[in-house]
């Protein structure tokens, strides 16, 4: 959880180092790590491709890249010209090529005097994970005198079948206590302050349960569509690209219990006892939809289908909204709200508390109804949070105004780590608490796969709209997230839907 700082020599092998994750994440993220601890001269990078380049054609690549990503060349030179490495292979699932990976990073251990500290990064499509754990396995990669550790992106499975298949064939040769399965939004600050909010400030968590909260509402927004990733995103859809992982890792850190301490066995198994206490979802609790063509941003845009390699006739869910419980001593009977969706009118990930209303109607001669107050966390883009709250205006007339009190990363701390930087400095300082453990794999899996076998239909709704308009009937006020964006400036003065009261300010 904290940045970990390399605490040795190590070999950092990239599968995947030509794609773009690798390009625009990886490689910046892993630099800075290394650079930032100080500890450069123990961080040796191997990067493996379908490609014929040579160490030289690589490292001029490596450094065009992290030059782009803001480093001046004369920092990279020397790190990237003696301890950056290529090596090529055609067919993950041939022998000969792993056993002439085996030969090569012996090579670069033995010339470098490195101790057989290796990552495995496999930044490479989901399809080609079985062959090159496999591989690793079978060629004696996957234990050595050193440490050695697997990382894996997401998605882990299409299902639940097809991620315990992967898990068996990862098990096989690699311990859990090796394995770093990805998920990038648990690197991100703001939603590892969760764990602080909660549990680092006394005054919170006595009001953190079904007695003080009316419900929890979870908005994950893009404004993007599916841009070039259509031919992977028509076989996946909203439910497995978003709700499987982040939106379930950011319900189990609101929803879990205190750990008994801060390391990563105790965090992770109360996660999990979150995503098991989620009851079986019934289609009254689901909306799934579509984009249709609309605007953004002031912008025609097309629709879904007319996307690059969408199917035809796809079905495919741009949007999920979900009424999940969480059926725990803590949670009964508080609906927790999920939407999630391509493009949205805005990219934004916030997590809004809304507090029960106070008890008595107090101000009701005025005419006034004090609506609930709200926590708003704030994960992306403007990291922080804003607390809403109501206040009489200074006038002589009794009226009430909500306001808030804010905070944000930027204004306090500048620059906050990226989500890759966090995660990969604790895989090299061995910190599982950030990566997601095999049970909560499963336990994902095993709440969405039903839903996923039969899926309630899809409806269009509107680029540039909220979804469709059937999410009104699982809430039919939900949030407005114009309260805790201060940059909505025309959105002022408005009444916020459903809560007539409110204005934004
Ligand atoms: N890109 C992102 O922002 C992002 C975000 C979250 C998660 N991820 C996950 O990260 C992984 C990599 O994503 P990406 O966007 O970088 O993918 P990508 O660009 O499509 O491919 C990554 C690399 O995999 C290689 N590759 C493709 N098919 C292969 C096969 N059958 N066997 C061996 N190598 C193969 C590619 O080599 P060639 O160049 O030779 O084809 C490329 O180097 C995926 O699992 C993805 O789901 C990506």
């Amino acid at each position: 959880m904290q940045q970990a700082a390399p605490n040795s020599a190590h070999l950092f092998v990239i599968f995947g180092v030509t794609g773009d994750l690798a390009e625009r994440k990886l490689l910046p993220a892993f630099y800075h790590v290394t650079h930032r601890e100080g500890c450069e001269g123990m961080s040796y990078l191997l990067g493996v491709g379908r490609r014929d380049w040579s160490d030289d054609e690589f490292r001029r690549r490596a450094k065009q890249t992290l030059t782009s990503s803001g480093l001046g060349p004369g920092e990279l030179s020397s790190w990237c010209d003696e301890q950056v490495f290529f090596h090529g292979i055609d067919d993950y699932r041939s022998q000969e090529s792993f056993v002439e990976l085996r030969s090569r990073i012996n090579q670069i251990e033995h010339d470098c005097a490195l101790p057989q500290n290796r990552i495995y990064y496999l930044a490479l499509p989901p399809e080609a994970f079985p062959a090159a754990v496999t591989a690793l396995g079978e060629n004696g990669l996957a234990h050595s005198a050193g440490y050695t550790r697997l990382v894996i992106e997401k998605p882990f499975g299409k299902d639940l079948e097809t991620a315990r298949r992967l898990d068996q064939v990862i098990h096989r040769y690699f311990g859990e206590d090796q394995v770093y399965r990805i998920d990038h939004y648990l690197g991100k600050t703001t939603v590892q302050n969760m764990l602080v909010f909660r549990f680092a400030n006394g005054m919170f968590e006595p009001l953190w349960n079904r007695d003080r909260i009316s419900r929890v509402e979870l908005t994950v927004g893009e404004d993007l569509g599916v841009g070039t990733r259509g031919g992977y995103y028509d076989t996946a859809g909203a439910l497995r690209d978003m709700v499987q992982n982040h939106i379930l890792q950011l319900i189990s850190l609101v929803a879990m219990e205190p750990p008994t301490a801060f390391e990563a066995e105790s965090i992770r198994s109360e996660k999990v006892k979150v995503v098991r206490s989620i009851t079986a979802l019934r289609d009254e609790d689901v909306v799934l939809g579509q984009y249709g063509a609309g605007e953004i941003n002031g912008q025609p845009v097309t629709g879904y289908l007319e996307e690059p390699k969408v199917a035809a006739e796809s079905q495919t869910e741009t949007y999920a909204a979900l009424r999940l419980h969480v059926d725990t001593w803590r949670w009964h009977g508080i609906p927790f709200y999920v939407r999630t969706g391509k493009r949205l009118p805005r990219r934004t990930t916030k997590i809004a508390i809304v507090f029960r209303e106070a008890p008595l109607p107090l101000f009701r001669a005025f005419q006034v109804r004090p609506p609930a107050n709200v926590l708003v966390i704030s994960i992306q883009p403007d990291e922080g949070f804003d607390l809403f709250f109501e206040v009489k205006t200074p006038d002589r007339s009794f009226r009430l105004d909500t306001k808030r009190l804010t905070f944000r990363y930027q204004d306090h701390f500048g620059r906050i780590p990226e989500a890759y930087e966090t995660l990969i400095a604790d895989v090299v300082g061995g910190d599982q608490t950030l990566f997601v453990h095999t049970e909560e794999v499963e336990a994902s899996w095993r709440l969405l796969t039903p839903l996923l076998q039969h899926k309630p239909p899809v409806s269009e709704y509107r680029a540039g709209s909220w979804g469709p308009d059937e999410i009104y009937t699982l809430l039919p006020d939900w949030v407005d997230y114009c309260l805790a964006e201060p940059t909505q400036a025309a959105q002022r003065g408005k009444t916020v839907p459903g809560r007539e009261n409110d204005r934004i300010t």
